[in-house]
């Protein structure tokens, strides 16, 4: 499978162009010396960076997708103490992989770098070019890119939210995206332009840096930009309005939980392990799927979360443990008693992780 990335037009045109061909080549090299210099004078120390491997390399942008560095840093420490290295996680069982991940979120990125692991055993050599690791389990364009430019100097952009909005403010882009996607698109030209005969790891990691520390969202640290004097946006007075992304829609939910203890155990449900999502974590149970009704004097506590465009509001109620419900889990293997003792020893969304040891500390 190839990267989606649009080919080069022939004569691209428009505004757009103007600002590649404004950037090339003369001014590549500039803005390339001077966001380089930054980067190796301000970067981060960050535990990846210091005697950087593939392994850490792969590991650190699973981690990183759609998570904040400070989130991850605990996270990417215990992993690397656990399982060292590619053999150490294909040989790992599935369990020990999700725990280490416990907390961290979006778990299908634990079973696909499981995965991915045990696709590399089965290669002679890890691949190198961009388009091979596309095939492999969890890689997108953005952590294909990612690996491939920092481990093996391969001329491949990343482009996320951070580079979008580095280079729609460069580039002063007045258009309204659908989505960040959309907008990645349209900037992945630009990002191969900037990113041609520089070192490509180097650049990749230093416009991510840019990005997470100077080129913020709101309140943009523009005196400490060295980019600056590249920039459209800023010379407009405006950097903070750009990029321009539709809202998203959000989406109200509303879950009523079963918070249900027999014996000193508790009843929990574990997903399949095919499940799209929190595959083979443990939740509360929904009282629609234990077929009890709630009443609002059992009510325990009310949580609210944002799950991408979900708002979602989650009652957990007490369910007494009725002869019928016993028999109801009984009969559905997703669902199981246990013991308070060993709650440590499962594996736990992070949220219920918090609300279930709130509940019992009460
Ligand atoms: N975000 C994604 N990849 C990153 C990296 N290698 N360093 C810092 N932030 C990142």
């Amino acid at each position: 499978m190839q990267i989606p990335r649009p080919a080069p037009p022939a004569s691209p045109s428009g505004k757009h162009a103007e600002a590649v061909s404004a950037l090339l080549p003369a001014r590549r090299q500039e803005f390339q010396r001077a966001l380089h210099a930054w980067y190796r004078a301000h970067q981060r120390r960050l535990p990846w960076r210091e005697a950087p491997s593939l392994y850490k390399t792969v590991v650190s942008e699973f981690m990183l997708q759609q998570t904040q560095v400070a989130t991850v840093l605990p996270y990417f420490d215990r992993w690397l103490r656990a399982l060292p290295d590619f053999a150490a996680l294909a040989a790992a069982p599935e369990d020990r992989v999700m725990k280490l991940w416990e907390g961290l979120g979006y778990y299908s990125r634990a079973r696909n770098l499981h995965r991915l692991a045990h696709a590399l055993a089965a290669l002679p050599a890890p691949p190198r070019s961009p388009a091979d690791w596309r095939e492999l389990p969890g890689i997108g364009p953005y952590t294909a890119a990612a690996i491939t430019s920092i481990a093996f100097g391969e001329p491949a952009a990343c482009v996320d939210g951070n580079v979008v909005r580095i280079l729609a403010r460069l580039t002063a882009e007045p258009r309204l995206f659908r989505d960040g996607v959309e907008a990645a698109r349209h900037f992945t030209l630009l990002a191969d332009a900037l990113i041609a005969g520089s070192d490509p790891g180097t650049h990749n990691q230093a416009m991510m840096e840019l990005g997470a520390t100077v080129c913020l969202r709101q309140n943009p640290r523009c005196p400490d930009c060295p980019v600056a004097g590249f920039c459209a946006a800023r010379a407009d007075g405006s950097p903070e309005r750009l990029p321009r992304l539709k809202p998203k829609a959000v989406e109200r939910k509303a879950v009523a939980r079963a918070w249900c203890q027999q014996d000193g155990r508790l009843l929990l449900r574990r997903s399949h392990a095919g499940a799209k999502r929190l595959a083979g974590l443990h939740e509360l149970p929904e009282a629609s799927e234990l077929g009890v009704d709630v009443v609002p004097a059992s009510l325990l506590a009310v949580k609210r979360r944002t799950i991408t465009r979900f708002q979602i509001t989650e009652s957990i109620y007490a369910v007494p443990p009725s002869a019928a419900l016993r028999a109801r889990v009984a009969r559905d293997p997703a669902l199981g008693w246990v013991p308070l003792a060993q709650l440590d020893h499962l594996t736990l969304s992070g949220p219920h992780k918090r609300w279930i040891r709130e509940l019992l500390d009460r």
